[in-house]
């Protein structure tokens, strides 16, 4: 049974075959859902409103001299880059207010390429705010699909190509061609990836970790004495003389920075009763252990300790060591457990290292498991 309602004719859904209704529109078929431009109103564009630019010809010439003012600058900017990259010693520092010690190199050449990319948005942005023609207009759709006549005709033209071009008979030219164009991707892919910095050597082998150095608070400087550390506290703690400015001042800022990167470490104290391994015990104290704090996945620094599980995360890719088990990996990306420094204490009850890092901290590369290459300790 069909009814009208609104101007819409509506059908009894229990009766799929409708009375003729002589109201409803020609294209429309009895009981088809009414298409959505049938059902509400267009609401037409906005009329037009002209820009100064559009009628006052001093405001166009304006806006054109400040879009070939912002180009000009992005232009100037950029050839200030170039001038930059060859004229500016690359290890040249100086201070900015503020920031303090920076590499004035990477300053000029980052403030000349965000000048220019800048300059470029904001006359591009100006040019088509005042100057491109903004009329609104719509552009209706149509079928996207080519019909099947077109297809069947592009299909036989691919089949005809394919054999006018013999490939299907001279392997030969197939294979070499397919080599050419694969190993074209070398030039291309070979800078970057020889590019990429100098592989680590012996540098992860070593930190400034040694038998007998006191751990010491991380920025505070103070060392710790074993009697102070209380069970579940957590410390972020570096080597003596190498912790925060005074270590910039005794050994300058690359080499405190490296140390930085390379020696942190973070101590906690455990119930040695829930403490897995016999090793981890041994290298502890009393239940306190000190773990490196570069992830063994690419070395974010592992800081977050969640005291009720003992669980370390890493922020950055989400790998969880077990404090409880070696530092295990129990999830994420990480495949090696965090290095464990050997702690004692010395006479004065502060907590010191028992020796060096037996392994090399951080993220696995390709040398790590060399033999010969680790010359501490390889078990
Ligand atoms: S760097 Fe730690 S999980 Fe990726």
């Amino acid at each position: 049974m069909a009814r009208t309602k609104g101007g819409l004719t509506v059908t009894n859904p229990t009766n799929p075959t409708p009375d003729h209704d002589s109201t409803a529109p020609a294209t429309r078929e009895h009981g088809a859902a009414p298409a959505l431009t049938d059902r509400f109103e267009n609401p037409g564009l906005p009329p037009h409103v002209p820009r100064r630019a559009d009628d006052d010809p001093k405001a166009a010439r304006r806006a054109e001299m400040q879009v070939v003012g912002l180009f000009t600058i992005s232009a100037l900017a950029s050839i200030a880059f170039v001038v930059a990259y060859f004229a500016i010693d690359p290890d040249l520092k100086g201070y900015l207010l503020g920031i303090g010690e920076v590499n004035l190199y990477h300053v000029a050449l980052g403030v000349t390429m965000g000048l220019s990319l800048l300059c470029i948005g904001l006359g591009a942005i100006h040019w088509a705010k005042t100057l491109m023609p903004d009329e609104e207009v719509v552009e209706e759709r149509h079928p996207q699909a080519s019909d099947d006549d077109d297809r069947l005709a592009v299909g036989r033209q691919l089949s005809h190509g394919w054999r006018s071009s013999q490939l299907n008979r001279r392997a030969a030219i197939l294979g070499s061609a397919g080599g050419a164009l694969g190993l074209f991707a070398l030039p291309l892919v070979l800078p970057v990836v020889a590019g990429l910095g100098p592989r680590p050597g012996r540098g992860l082998y070593t930190t400034n970790w040694e038998e007998g150095t006191r751990l010491m608070i991380d920025p505070s400087g103070a060392a710790i004495r074993a009697a102070d550390v209380t069970q579940g506290s957590v410390f972020h703690v570096m080597p003596d003389g190498w912790v925060g400015h005074a270590a910039v001042e005794e050994h300058g800022a690359e080499e405190a920075m490296l140390a930085k990167a390379k020696d942190q470490v973070i101590l906690v104290r455990l119930d040695p009763e829930i403490i897995q391994s016999q090793k981890q015990r041994d290298w502890g104290y009393e239940g306190i252990v000190a773990y490196s704090k570069v992830c063994t996945h690419v070395g974010c620094p592992v800081a977050l300790y969640e005291q009720q599980t003992h669980h370390l995360l890493c922020p950055c890719h989400q790998s969880t060591f077990d404090m409880t088990d070696d530092c295990k990996v129990i999830f994420g990306p990480a495949k090696r457990p965090l290095p464990q420094l050997p702690i004692t204490v010395d006479g004065e009850g502060y907590i010191v290292a028992a020796g060096a890092f037996r392994e090399p901290i951080g993220p696995s590369f390709w040398e790590r498991n060399r033999p010969g290459l680790l010359g501490v300790d390889e078990t």
